[in-house]
């Protein structure tokens, strides 16, 4: 039989790497939560049109790379390629629309997209998105870049860069597509052929394009020429409270991200250690969606960011956070096989007053159980307990980074690890 494996671009996270994503993950919640931002969670399969009604008919996702397929009712669904729209049918269907004010959703979990796989592209990732809905200033938008830059600071991250746009209004969109349209229009010839498809269908998409050629051509495009007055007022108080707060970020004039529901600002933080997939994250407002798929009119903003590739990016940050927080912390060793259930009870101890801890359960030579130690065990701390120790109600704790060993009366152990 042929091994059985993980589909191409899915991965197991064993349990030697768990320890860094949940050391992400509780960063994330903690910065979340002084931005009050509470969680939602939405089912990882949705009705097609939740996707198909959002994203735009030409937008990548849609085209190429939805898991889409009939359920056994006939129905058409898709595995979720991103959260925004999944968040959004949620507001809508919880009449969340027509309570006004100021909702702030947060979440994190697996997205799908049917991508070719290569380092940091992958068909199941996961994301960690937030979605503001109700307020139109723009002073929102710079709040939610604020909380995407102290989220990289609170990973640890440095050397990226934020890029920023803005995409105009809904009417300014027709005229920024205009716009495009015309001035790539007499070098048609030049563009690739995919761009010379897009420039009738969709001409924004060409901005994104990968190939040199078509990119330079786009060189003296600048999308914010074409947006309207107010578009243009909101989008300079974006960057001045930006310049302001001293968030450091570059005006990119192509920045159209691959999605179709951004109207004004978008931005794009990417990282120079992640290679050809670049972006850690991405977001913007999208004032229209909501109406779009069957709401009341309520202006959105909201980023995502993959978490793959910030791991990526932390690695090459800092290479010794690999270790953070995996693992128990201490380890209980037994001389011989007789000292096993002392040693069970006193692991159940440790672990009963919050202390991370494991035991030796086997009947095996201590010298084994120490490599086991030394490989599993974060604090580098062993509690060994010999017939002696038993006798007198004591163990030996010993600290493997040192090799230093002092016997300590069970009564005290737990106030001396927390010490430690
Ligand atoms: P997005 O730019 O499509 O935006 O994805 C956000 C981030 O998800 C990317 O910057 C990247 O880090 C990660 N990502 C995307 N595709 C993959 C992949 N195949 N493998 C690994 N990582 C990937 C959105 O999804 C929008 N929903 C963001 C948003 C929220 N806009 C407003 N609110």
């Amino acid at each position: 039989m042929t091994p059985l494996k993980a589909l191409g671009g899915t991965s197991d996270i064993l349990p030697d790497e768990i320890g860094r994503w949940h050391a992400l993950e509780s960063t994330a919640r903690r910065v979340l939560d002084l931005y009050g931002y509470r969680e939602i969670r939405t089912p990882l399969i949705e009705e097609a049109a939740v996707f198909t009604g959002s994203l735009g008919e030409a937008a990548e996702i849609v085209t190429k790379q939805m898991y889409l397929f009939q359920d056994r009712g006939g129905r058409q669904v898709v595995l979720r390629p991103e959260g925004t729209a999944s968040v959004v049918r949620a507001f809508i269907e919880h009449g969340l629309d027509k309570t006004g004010g100021l909702t702030k959703f947060s979440y994190m979990g697996p997205m799908f997209r049917a991508e070719r796989p290569q380092a940091g592209r992958k068909r199941q990732f996961h994301q960690l998105g937030v979605e503001v809905f109700g307020s139109s200033s723009p002073y929102q938008d710079v709040e939610v870049i604020l909380l995407l830059v102290q989220l990289l600071n609170g990973w640890g991250l440095t050397g990226w860069q934020l890029k920023l746009n803005s995409l105009g209004c809904r009417a300014d969109r027709l005229a920024i597509v205009d716009y495009v349209r015309t001035e790539l229009t007499p070098h048609r010839a030049q563009l690739c052929a995919d761009c010379q498809v897009r420039l009738e269908k969709n001409p924004l998409r060409i901005l994104d394009c990968k190939e040199p050629g078509c990119q330079k051509l786009c060189g003296g495009i600048d999308v914010a020429k074409a947006i309207c007055e107010n578009c243009r007022k909101h989008f300079s108080q974006v960057t001045e409270a930006l310049q302001r707060l001293k968030v450091p970020f570059e005006r990119h004039p192509h920045l159209v991200r691959g999605l179709d529901y951004y109207t004004r600002t978008a931005f794009e933080v990417v990282h120079g250690d992640l290679g050809a997939q670049n972006a850690l994250g991405g977001g913007g407002r999208y004032d229209d969606l909501v109406e779009q798929l069957g709401g009341i009119s309520v202006p959105a903003i909201g980023f995502a960011v993959g978490l793959e590739r910030v791991l990526m990016a932390q690695e090459a940050n800092r290479p010794a956070a690999a270790a953070v927080g995996d693992g128990p912390k201490v380890f209980v060793a037994t001389v011989s096989a007789a000292q096993i259930p002392n040693g069970l009870e006193l692991v159940e101890m440790l672990r009963a007053n919050g202390i991370a801890a494991s035991a030796n359960l086997e009947d095996r030579p201590l010298k084994r159980q120490m490599e086991q130690a030394a490989k599993a065990n974060s604090s580098g701390i062993v509690l060994i307990l010999g017939e002696d120790e038993v006798k007198q109600g004591v163990v030996m704790m010993k600290n493997l980074a040192t090799g230093q060993q002092v016997k300590e009366p069970v009564g005290t152990i737990i106030e001396k690890l927390k010490l430690a």
